[in-house]
């Protein structure tokens, strides 16, 4: 038997249901069954996700033991999301990893959801050179549900220093993709269509914030006015101009996560610079962060595509840290929805 710990990691906090085996650092399998249910509501049908997670969860995680070669009694913990996230599809996740632990005799690790996206950068695979981020770094963590700045000290020590007062980035994308009428979720289709448009087309509005706090719903009215006007004008206009629109509206929102970045990176002096969750998928994301981290001389550390959306390496990842250090939950544990 292969020494080291062995964590399973399971994440059903919205519309994913995953389950993950890490050694170590080592990551042995990542396993993720998506919901295309919620596609043809435009978006997420939390009644829907939670049902869809107990048909998912034992054979996603059966999947991911035999995908890694690991046993189940070679487990040493199971990590599995607390929240934020939704209610119903936390629970399926927390309710297992319960009964997986109480089965096997073995710890339970909750871990926050946010925490597991930026830990992504610890990961190993075998086989494959990974380069981490040294502590502390300065993580641009940006997902559907959250946009935030964060020191991280340590993998247990994490600081927010500036967060969105309103929607999040994946947010800004989802909601001005669907009142342009490209489905959901709108992020990866906004994103595709703007390689053929052109990013200074169309203006919009912007936030003039203070600190390191984001806003974008100013941006979500801006873009509907925009189109409201415009569309009296020509009942064609989304059409024929959508990847123009789609590049501009990509552009302002890379334009005000960027701008706080480099001044939040100016004003703690940390140069090692990452960014995680969902929206670090966008390919103008990061290109305009290679470039701006040639410019301040940053080291960035960008994730490997697989672990952008959700996943359950970054909770096994972060469950691991947590073992660790004698971090463990009790059976009474329940899911949190939002963050305290
Ligand atoms: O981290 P994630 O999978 O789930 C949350 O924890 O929220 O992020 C999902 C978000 C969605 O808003 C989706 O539209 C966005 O990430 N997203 C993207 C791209 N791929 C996913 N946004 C912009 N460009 C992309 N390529
Ligand atoms: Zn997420």
């Amino acid at each position: 038997m292969a020494k080291g710990v062995v964590i399973l990691g399971i994440e059903s906090s919205c519309d994913d249901t995953s389950a993950a085996v890490i050694r170590d650092t080592t990551l042995l399998s990542n396993f993720i069954a998506n919901q295309k249910i919620h596609e043809e509501y435009g978006g997420v049908v939390p009644e829907l996700a939670s049902r869809a997670h107990q048909q998912n969860i034992i054979p996603v995680v059966d999947h991911a033991l035999r995908m890694a070669g690991v046993d189940k009694s070679e487990v040493n913990a199971v990590a599995f999301t607390r929240g934020p996230g939704l209610m119903g599809s936390l629970l399926v996740g927390v309710s297992f990893a319960k009964g997986f632990a109480l089965a096997n005799r073995i710890p339970l690790v909750e871990v926050n959801h946010l925490h597991g996206h930026i830990l992504v950068h610890c990961i190993d695979e075998e086989g494959k050179e990974m380069p981490h981020p040294k502590f502390p770094f300065l993580c641009l963590l940006v997902s559907g549900g959250h946009s935030q700045i964060v020191i991280v000290k340590s993998p247990l020590q994490m600081e927010i220093i500036g967060q969105t007062i309103d929607d999040a980035a994946g947010e800004a994308f989802d909601k001005c993709a669907k009142v342009l009428g490209l489905g959901y979720p709108g992020g990866p289709v906004v994103d595709r269509l703007a390689k053929e448009g052109d990013p200074n087309a169309f203006k919009f509005s912007k936030p003039s914030l203070v600190g390191f706090d984001y806003s974008f719903s100013g941006l979500k009215t801006s873009v509907l006015y925009f189109l409201r006007d415009r569309l009296k004008e020509d009942a064609n206009f989304i059409e024929t101009h959508k990847a123009d629109i789609c590049a501009s509206l990509q552009k302002t929102i890379i334009d005000i996560l960027l701008n706080k970045l480099v001044i939040a990176a100016k004003e703690t002096g940390i140069t090692q610079i990452a960014v995680a969750g969902g929206v670090s998928a966008n390919s103008g994301l990061r290109t305009a962060l290679q470039l701006t981290a040639q410019k301040y001389k940053w080291d960035l550390y960008l994730p490997e595509f697989k672990f952008t959306t959700d996943n359950a390496a970054m909770i096994a990842i972060a469950g691991y840290y947590r073992y660790l250090n004698g971090m463990f939950a009790d059976q009474s544990v329940a899911p949190f929805t939002r963050m305290k």
